[in-house]
């Protein structure tokens, strides 16, 4: 890396990690030429994204909520089990060296609760978020499998992809950057899926990039 380390990122993922690895190829050169990753979280042990991150010599965490004894540990209430993950996983993020400058969340499938988001805004650490879909169209998971069968049931023509700002209602924060995604020549759910996840890779680049300067213009 040519430039000085300015942006550190901290990532959370679940599964594959393809839209990690965009993030790790990108960082170096424009829009995130002096952007490191400092940490990659994640909720599933075999999660490949894991193996991506060592590979890049970047610092991973797993943070699991069986795993780590809070369902154990309150057997009786599964939400004050969700609540300590969370905010442990807040503290983790929070109290991490390097302290990231933004967190963000691709292919992170775990809801982020009031508590996390509270604690990461008192911070002052904004968290954004990649969706397979367009603002209020497909909320919540399997949203491309949602807009393939609303496209085949109903004709609907477009889906998408966004980068939003994360807010306590899944899916809803303001979006930074989207692309719509046409449904009318895709033969297939995994024609549509390779092409949704074409479209990731890159707004998920241009939407760190995006809120990085959002930061950068803040800090004046
Ligand atoms: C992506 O469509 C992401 O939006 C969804 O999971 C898919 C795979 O993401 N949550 P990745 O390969 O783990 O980045």
């Amino acid at each position: 890396m040519s430039e000085p380390v300015r942006y550190n990122l901290l990532v959370l993922i679940s599964g594959n990690g393809s839209n990690l690895q965009a993030v790790i190829d990108a960082c170096g050169q424009k829009p995130l030429e002096n952007t490191r990753i400092c940490r990659v979280i994640s909720n599933k042990k075999d999660a490949y994204g894991l193996t991506r991150a060592k590979k890049a010599g970047i610092e991973t965490t797993y943070h699991n909520v069986i795993a780590g004894g809070y369902k154990k540990r309150n057997l009786d209430d599964s939400s004050k089990a969700r609540q300590e993950y969370d905010i442990d996983l807040a503290n983790l993020i929070v109290q991490n060296n390097p302290k990231p400058d933004l967190v963000v969340c691709a292919g992170w499938m775990h809801i982020l609760s009031p508590p996390f988001i509270d604690s990461l805004s008192a911070a002052n650490i904004p968290i954004i978020n990649l969706h397979p879909a367009l603002r209020g169209q497909f909320d919540g998971h399997s949203a491309i499998e949602r807009a393939w069968r609303a496209h085949q049931e109903t004709g609907l023509e477009y889906t998408g992809v966004m980068i939003h700002y994360v807010i306590s209602e899944v899916d809803r924060g303001t979006p930074i950057v989207t692309e719509k995604v046409s449904m009318n020549d895709v033969e297939s759910l995994e024609a549509l899926e390779q092409r949704i996840h074409n479209v990731e890779h890159r707004l998920i680049v241009e939407g760190t990039g995006k809120a990085l300067a959002e930061i950068e213009g803040q800090r004046g």
